[in-house]
C-alpha cells in the first residue's frame, strides 16, 4: 500500500527522537499500564533484581517501542534492540543472550515473528537464565549448557494471539495498549508542538488531536504536515481554520478517516449491501492487502463502532451508514428470521 498519512505504522520521516518520551512521567495516557509498570519497576529496584519479563501489545504507533526504552531508562539498564524476523538461527539468539550484561533489557520487536527454533532457546533463558541446546547429530550429539546473566526480556507485538503458549506463559506481565483518549491526545499534540517550537492555537491543536485516530505517531505526523501547510499557505501559525483546511487538503476527515477507510466502508455498503462479507472478498474488491485491512484499517473502524467482525464476515453498522450519509435499510435480525419463516 502507498504510504498513508494516517497509517499507525512507522514511516521513514517519522523518525524524530526528540518527540519520544524518555521517562515514565512524560509518557501520556495508558494510566493502567503506567501504574502497573511503575510499581513493578520500583519493586524490582528495591529487591535489586531485574524486572520480570514484559510483553507489550497493541496497534502500531501507540508507544510499544517507546515503553521498552523507558523501561531500560527507568531501570538504569542498557538496552539491546532486535526483532523477531531478524534472528534467523538458534545460534544467533544464543550469541545475543550470552552477550548481555547483568540486568540488561533485551527488546525484541515483532516477537510473534520469531522462528520456532529461535524461540525455543528463549524458554530456559527466560525461566532460569540458562541456555541449553544440542550440538552435533546422532551419536555425536551432546547438549551444551551455559549460564547467562539475569536480564529482562521486553517483547512487543501487534498480534498477541500469534504468540505461542509456552512463550506467552514466560512473561511476568502482559500490557495491552489502547487507543488514546481524546484528552490524552490533546496533551500529546501540545507537548509535541512545544518540542517542535510551533506557533499554534489551542483550537488548531485540538483539530489535529481529534483527527489522529487515538494514535500518537499519527498525531506527530499530522502536526508536521499541518506545520508545512501553515508555513506555505498561511502566516506560519496553526489556527483552527488553518488546521482544518490543511487536513482537508490531506484528505483526513474529522474522525481521522482517509480515502482507504472510506473506500472500505463504501464498498462494504454499496457492493455487499453492508455485509456480511469475507475478508478476502472485501480485500479484493478494494484492491487492498488483507493483512493491511486487518492490522491497520479495521482496528480503528471497530473502535469507532463502524464495523462488526461476525463469524460470517465483516458488516457495516448503522453508525457507518449514518456517517457516510447513506440510508440504513437493513432488516433487524428479528425481521430477518420472520422473513425466513422462522
Ligand atoms: N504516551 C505517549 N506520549 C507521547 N508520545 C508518544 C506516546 N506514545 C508514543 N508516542 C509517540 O509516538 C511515536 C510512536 O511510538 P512507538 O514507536 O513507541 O510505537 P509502537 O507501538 O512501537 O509502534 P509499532 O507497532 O509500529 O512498532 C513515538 O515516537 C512517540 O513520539
Ligand atoms: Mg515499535
Amino acid at each position: 500500500m502507498a504510504q498513508r498519512l494516517i497509517s499507525g505504522e512507522s514511516q521513514p520521516d517519522d523518525i524524530d527522537l526528540s518527540l519520544r518520551p524518555r521517562r515514565l512521567d512524560d509518557f501520556v495516557g495508558q494510566a493502567h499500564v503506567k501504574d502497573n509498570l511503575s510499581i513493578a519497576i520500583q519493586a524490582s529496584k528495591i529487591r535489586g533484581e531485574p524486572l520480570d519479563h514484559v510483553v507489550i501489545y497493541g496497534p502500531p504507533g501507540l508507544g510499544k517501542t517507546t515503553l521498552a526504552h523507558i523501561i531500560a531508562h527507568e531501570m538504569d539498564s542498557e538496552i539491546r534492540v532486535t526483532s523477531g524476523p531478524a534472528i534467523e538461527r538458534a545460534g544467533d539468539m544464543a550469541a545475543i543472550l550470552t552477550g548481555l550484561q547483568p540486568g540488561s533489557v533485551l527488546f525484541i520487536d515483532e516477537i510473534h515473528r520469531l522462528h520456532r527454533v529461535v524461540e525455543e532457546v528463549l524458554y530456559s533463558a527466560m525461566e532460569d537464565f540458562f541456555l541449553s541446546w544440542m550440538v552435533g547429530k546422532g551419536l555425536a550429539a551432546r547438549s551444551v549448557n551455559l549460564r547467562i546473566n539475569p536480564f529482562t526480556l521486553v517483547g512487543a507485538t501487534t498480534r498477541f494471539s500469534l504468540l505461542s503458549a509456552p512463550l506467552r506463559d514466560r512473561f511476568g506481565s502482559v500490557f495491552r495498549l489502547e487507543y488514546y483518549q481524546p484528552a490524552d491526545m490533546k496533551i500529546i499534540v501540545s507537548r509535541s508542538a512545544r518540542i517542535l517550537e510551533m506557533e499554534a492555537d489551542p483550537d488548531g491543536l485540538d483539530e489535529i488531536a481529534s483527527r489522529s485516530r487515538g494514535t500518537p505517531r499519527i498525531a506527530n505526523r499530522l502536526l508536521k504536515r499541518t506545520r508545512d501547510y501553515a508555513l506555505v499557505m498561511a502566516d506560519n501559525r496553526v489556527t483552527g481554520d488553518v488546521a482544518r483546511a490543511g487536513l482537508e487538503q490531506l484528505s483526513v476527515d474529522k474522525l481521522g478517516l482517509d480515502q482507504s477507510d472510506h473506500r472500505l466502508l463504501s464498498s462494504l455498503i454499496d457492493k455487499f449491501d453492508g455485509g456480511p462479507v469475507g475478508l478476502e472478498t472485501l480485500a479484493a474488491s478494494i484492491n487492498e492487502d488483507s493483512d493491511t485491512i486487518m492490522d491497520v484499517l479495521e482496528p480503528y473502524l471497530l473502535q469507532l463502532g463502524f464495523l462488526d467482525r461476525t463469524p460470517r464476515g465483516r458488516m457495516a453498522t448503522r453508525a457507518a451508514y449514518e456517517y457516510l450519509g447513506k440510508t440504513y435499510q437493513r432488516a433487524e435480525p428479528s425481521d430477518q428470521s420472520r422473513l425466513a419463516g422462522l
